[in-house]
């Protein structure tokens, strides 16, 4: 395979001449994608004035990704698997496309868009289960240059319609229902209600998965099936600029309004290619399987565009990792020879409290590269699945990266860097890296810690915030002059290796999952009987962290304060998803705040760790008095 890395000697020259010339080595690795026509310029750039960030890839290249998923592969690999998808239950046959099928597919539904109408630069909302034809929908988006904006099937009906919202789409996709292990969820249902307020949706493409009853609103929600009826395979790819945007994808910040990061064409191609074949060390005829959610950004990067385009077969997984038995990851191990396996540390801390004989029982010789993203992995979870799962012999890439840099940054390339536990290790060639102080001073040399910023652009980074360019660069590049700000702090050791110690702004990592305090806080108040609320972050044994909410109601009867908490959760669920609904639940009567109305987070951070030794001088509060009642009513045991 081309542009791979093969030992650490290389690791460290190519790591040098990204640096030393970063146009060079980026337009090196370029070369082997497919052009309509090459780019001028390989890189234009500013993270500060006018109109920053400003940052182009391959300037005035032109090109259209599926072409280099599909087109540059079809002589050697149109009889090869790209996805095989395993359904949710066991019980249902498995779905093997080659690149051929696939490819005839992804024609097919955008001939489907287009005979509706939908043209290039039209934004396409996606609602979809983890079917096959989640990549197919993407693909098609991408072929004929509409911008696909995927909202993880797990959010609420408000949080779909924020994002309908936001970015304006005209096109939804979803699907008459999903199955998620013993459930069946409601999309078309959900999808409906968010529908309700969103004015600029002109069609909902409706995909059959669960058969299930569905309402239907004639003109607006068309069959997936009747949209690719009649239209051929017959379909040319639309020719895009490099900066042309490929996909939106909403992620959370410190306030309460999403982010719907911007990622462009040529850029995000290039960097998801590269990186899916370094890190992993992917070989011709090697099973690859991310169990991420296309949802999120890992789904996107490392299911569906970094492996295909690098000619992979990616294994797509429709249900969770403990139904119908704690068991089915390693089964589903074992039924495709799976040889590059890569999670999020919450799954891996959730299967190991069912205990090892779900493990053992399966064969899992086939693996030799084991990968975790999403939050830091503890030492024990870490040591349990070099151990266990990889019968000692397979190297663990801890990769860091994040929604806004597109592909992975800091990262071991499997079996060639040497590994420690719970470090990220090195930068990807091409990732330059710093740590600051809170001043923005460098700090140089080993054995630092500080915050994690990078100082040069990479191809897969981010370009802006959909509808809010200054918020991007407020958010990203405005903290630090000059330096993209990654709101992760870090150290570096002794080795030169970072380990990722977590953000220091106010969101949370929640199972992998990144969720702002102040989103949590909004869906809260939205309660009728709430007051105020704040929320924080707690070490949780399985989901790294947990989320801990304190909160003030007005005068809540008896019985209110029996079920208050339950609808509070339940209130959540509604406005975000389950995956943002509170562990704990606290009812105070106030909040510490400063004397200029400041919450001190700080205070309540240590609180919920169970650690009031050290709360720093609490005599300064407006009301020092609810510290102490805080403390008396935690919800954990409370160290004094
Ligand atoms: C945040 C990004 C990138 C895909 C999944 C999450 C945390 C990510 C690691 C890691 C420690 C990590 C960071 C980062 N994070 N990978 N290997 N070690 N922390 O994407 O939702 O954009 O979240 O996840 O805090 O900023 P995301």
């Amino acid at each position: 395979m081309t542009n791979k890395i093969t030992s650490m000697a290389e690791y460290y020259q190519k790591y040098q001449e990204s640096v030393a010339n970063p146009e060079a080595f980026w337009a090196e690795i370029a070369e082997s994608s497919f052009w309509r026509k090459k780019w001028d310029k390989v890189l234009d750039w500013r993270f500060d004035g006018p109109g920053a960030p400003m940052v182009n890839w391959f300037v005035n290249g032109k090109l259209n990704i599926t072409e280099n998923i599909f087109e540059r592969n079809m002589f050697t690999r149109k009889d090869q698997v790209a996805i095989i998808w395993e359904p949710n239950d066991p019980k249902e046959k498995e779905v093997r496309l080659t690149y051929g099928e696939l490819f005839d597919k992804v024609k097919e539904f955008a001939n489907g868009l287009l005979k509706l109408g939908v043209k290039k630069g039209d934004r396409v909302a996606i609602y979809l289960p983890m079917v096959p034809e989640l990549a197919v929908a993407m693909l098609a988006c991408a072929r004929i240059g509409a911008i696909h904006s995927i909202v993880f099937a797990g959010f609420s009906a408000t949080a779909l319609a924020d994002r309908i919202n936001d970015a304006s789409a005209n096109v939804l996709i979803t699907s008459d229902g999903g199955f998620r292990g013993s459930k069946k969820i409601p999309l078309k249902d959900i999808a409906d209600e968010a529908l309700e307020s969103c004015p600029t949706v002109e069609h909902n493409i409706v995909l059959k998965r669960t058969e299930q009853d569905v309402k239907w609103t004639e003109g607006r929600d068309k069959w997936w099936h009747d949209v690719i009826e009649g239209v051929g395979i017959d379909n040319e790819a639309e020719v895009m600029d490099s900066e042309d945007t490929l996909f939106i994808l909403y992620t959370s910040g410190s306030t309460g309004k999403p982010k719907g990061v911007v990622h462009t064409t040529a850029g995000y191609m290039v960097f998801s290619e590269y990186t899916f074949k370094n890190v992993f060390q992917y070989n011709d005829g090697d099973v690859f399987w991310c169990t991420a959610d296309i949802g999120w950004v890992t789904g996107h990067s490392y299911i569906v565009y970094g492996p295909l385009l690098a000619g992979a077969t990616s294994v797509m997984f429709e249900g969770v990792p403990t139904w119908p038995d704690a068991g089915r990851f390693w089964e589903i191990v074992a039924k495709y020879k799976v040889n590059q396996f890569y999670t999020a540390p919450t799954a891996i801390r959730a299967l190991i409290a069912q205990g090892n004989e779900w493990v053992t029982k399966h064969d899992l010789s086939s693996l030799s590269v084991l990968g975790t993203v999403g939050e830091p992995i503890n030492e024990e979870a870490w040591r349990w699945y070099h151990d266990l799962i990889g019968g000692g012999k397979c190297p663990i890439v801890d990769t860091w990266w994040q929604t806004e840099t597109g592909g992975i940054m800091i990262t071991p390339l499997a079996g060639i860097t040497p590994t420690k536990p719970s470090l990220a290790t090195l930068p990807l060639p091409g990732v330059q890296p710093i740590l600051v102080d809170p001043e923005g001073n460098e700090l140089k040399g080993n054995g630092v810690e500080g915050i994690l910023c990078i100082k040069f652009p990479w191809p897969g980074m981010l370009r802006s915030l959909y509808g809010d360019h200054k918020r991007c660069h407020e958010t990203y590049f405005s903290m630090f002059k000059g330096l993209y700000l990654t709101g992760d702090g870090a150290k570096r050791d002794e080795e030169g290796y970072y380990r990722i110690i977590g953000r220091i702004d106010d969101v949370i990592n929640v199972s992998g999952h990144r969720i702002g305090t102040a989103e949590v806080e909004d869906a809260i108040n939205q309660h009728p009987k709430v007051n105020e609320s704040a929320v924080v972050g707690y070490p949780h044994e399985i989901k790294g962290s947990g989320i801990y909410a304190y909160v003030i109601c007005e005068d809540l009867s008896e019985d209110e304060m029996g079920t208050i908490e339950n609808e509070i959760k339940a209130t959540v669920t509604k406005f975000i998803g389950p995956i943002a609904k509170p562990d704990k639940i606290q009812i105070v009567s106030g909040l510490p705040k400063t004397r200029s109305g400041k919450i001190m987070r700080r205070i309540l951070r240590k609180i919920g760790e169970g650690d009031a030794t050290n709360l720093g001088d609490t005599s300064t509060l407006l009301d020092p008095g609810v510290v102490e009642e805080i403390i008396t009513g935690a919800k954990v045991e409370v160290k004094r």
